[in-house]
């Protein structure tokens, strides 16, 4: 029945008393809308960069951005310019970031199938840090024979953490990192380090170790277990660097709370501290979605409303499940106001779906909705910046949104709306 809740908005929005319009970045959603056309990607740049502000402050110099959360150049500048790291995870991811003018050095690249090529482009790029995940890329490390490059080793803590199996990647059972339990991981920095702490190998020069246990994680207890598991490993290597990675839990429906970035880290350091990890290592994450997600919210058009009765009332709008897979392949719940009264109260009930040819297509299940929904409505969902668009498909050939950046009253266009031809840009 109640409003929108405010926490689920991007910290510029606001409400127009007079109209009860929203507007963020000093913006109109609704003539944003008009003017770029639905589905839209509307992203609080001042919300971007206070969350990276945040993540610089409260974790040091080494955090950096999981860039998988979303990316584009701009993205990437953004990070950058406020002074952190950026994750990539692929070569495309590398290719990205670097475009975008980031230097290498500022770079860390991770991925459990890490191909020579992508080893071999990240090593010319001169990326800060290469996340070694496998014997096999040891191999191909040694092969390339860059003894200089700095390394982190991913283990695998052997902790599970609470949230969906699909995002879970700490249990023993993960194909990331080297176990810890099985002493793969042991046995891994034999090879990396033959000599004494600080000495390089064949593969690469070996500075320290991260490890992450999963994604959308609002138990901070499981952080705690995941220093614990590693401590002992880590202390005994002697290395300067720990890096706890991402996954640090959103609200994305009404009654979600998620813990403070400052909380995260806290309990981090403490955890640390309490397991005898020496003072003077260089502790880091990786958030990505704390970053992005409140920062974005997608923009749709109201286009089909069929009410059955007895049964519930599809709304349908212009977008999916090719520009937010995340109910299809989580069951993740989202909400959805009309932007137009973005106050209003939402007595009415619906399932939000999309235009794709499955009944699986859902965007907001049971969504609550002003009782005046309309065809031809701007609806929005919030919580849509983290791994909306970076997942986005073109299942269906429907053509990927547009991307906007708004702050003070100015809106530019960061990735522009695909059209029908680039639909067929590769076809020969
Ligand atoms: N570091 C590593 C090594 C990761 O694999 C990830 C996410 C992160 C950091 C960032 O985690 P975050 O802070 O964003 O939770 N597509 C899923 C999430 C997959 C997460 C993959 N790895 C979703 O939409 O829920």
């Amino acid at each position: 029945m109640t409003p929108l809740p405010r926490h689920l908005l991007p910290l510029t929005a606001a409400i127009d008393e007079q109209t009860g319009r929203l507007r963020i970045g000093g913006l109109d959603l609704l003539d944003l809308a008009a003017e770029y056309g639905t589905p839209l990607f509307v992203y609080d740049e001042e919300h971007l960069r206070q969350r990276c502000r945040e993540a610089r402050q409260v974790w040091g110099d080494g955090v950096a951005y999981a860039s998988k959360a979303f990316l584009c150049k701009a993205m990437a500048t953004l990070a950058y310019e406020e002074g952190l790291h950026v994750d990539v995870s692929t070569g495309g991811e590398l290719h990205v970031a670097l475009s975008a003018g980031v230097p290498g050095e500022r770079l860390v690249l991770h991925g459990n199938n890490k191909s020579e090529s992508e080893l071999q482009a990240a090593i010319e790029a001169g990326v800060g840090r290469i996340v070694v995940d496998s014997f096999d890329e040891i191999d191909r490390l040694e092969r390339l024979g860059h003894r200089d490059q700095k390394l982190l080793i991913r283990v695998t803590p052997g902790v599970a953490a609470h949230t969906h199996e699909y995002v879970m990647t700490g249990q023993d059972d993960s194909k990331f990192g080297f176990g810890l339990a099985s002493g793969q991981a042991a046995q891994a920095v034999e090879r990396l380090r033959p000599g004494k702490p600080g000495e390089a190998g064949k593969a690469g020069t070996l500075v320290g170790v991260h490890a992450h246990i999963g994604s959308q994680i609002f138990l901070l207890h499981s952080f705690v277990k995941e220093v614990e598991a590693l401590a002992e490993f880590f202390t005994a290597l002697e290395l300067p660097e720990l890096c706890v990675g991402g996954g640090l839990g959103v609200a994305y429906v009404e009654g979600e709370e998620s813990p403070p970035m400052e909380q995260w880290s806290a309990t981090v350091k403490r955890a640390c501290h309490d397991h005898g990890i020496p003072t003077g290592t260089r502790i880091t994450a990786e958030p990505g979605r704390t970053i992005a997600a409140a920062a974005a919210i997608t923009l749709y058009t109201v286009g089909t409303i069929k009410d059955l009765p007895g049964i519930r009332t599809y709304v349908s709008v212009d977008g999916g499940m090719s520009d937010n897979p995340r109910p299809v392949l989580y069951g993740s719940g989202y909400e959805a106001f009309l932007p137009r009264a973005a106050n209003a109260e939402r007595p009415r009930a619906a399932t939000i779906v999309g235009k794709h040819c499955e009944s699986g297509d859902v965007i907001v299940r049971d969504a609550r909705l002003p009782i005046d929904l309309a065809v031809g409505d701007i609806l929005a969902t919030p919580v849509t910046g983290a791994y909306g668009h970076s997942m986005a498909s073109n299942y269906n050939k429907v053509p990927r949104p547009a991307v906007v950046f708004v702050q003070d009253g100015e809106a530019r266009v960061v990735v522009r709306r695909e059209t029908l031809d680039d639909l067929l840009r590769n076809d020969l």
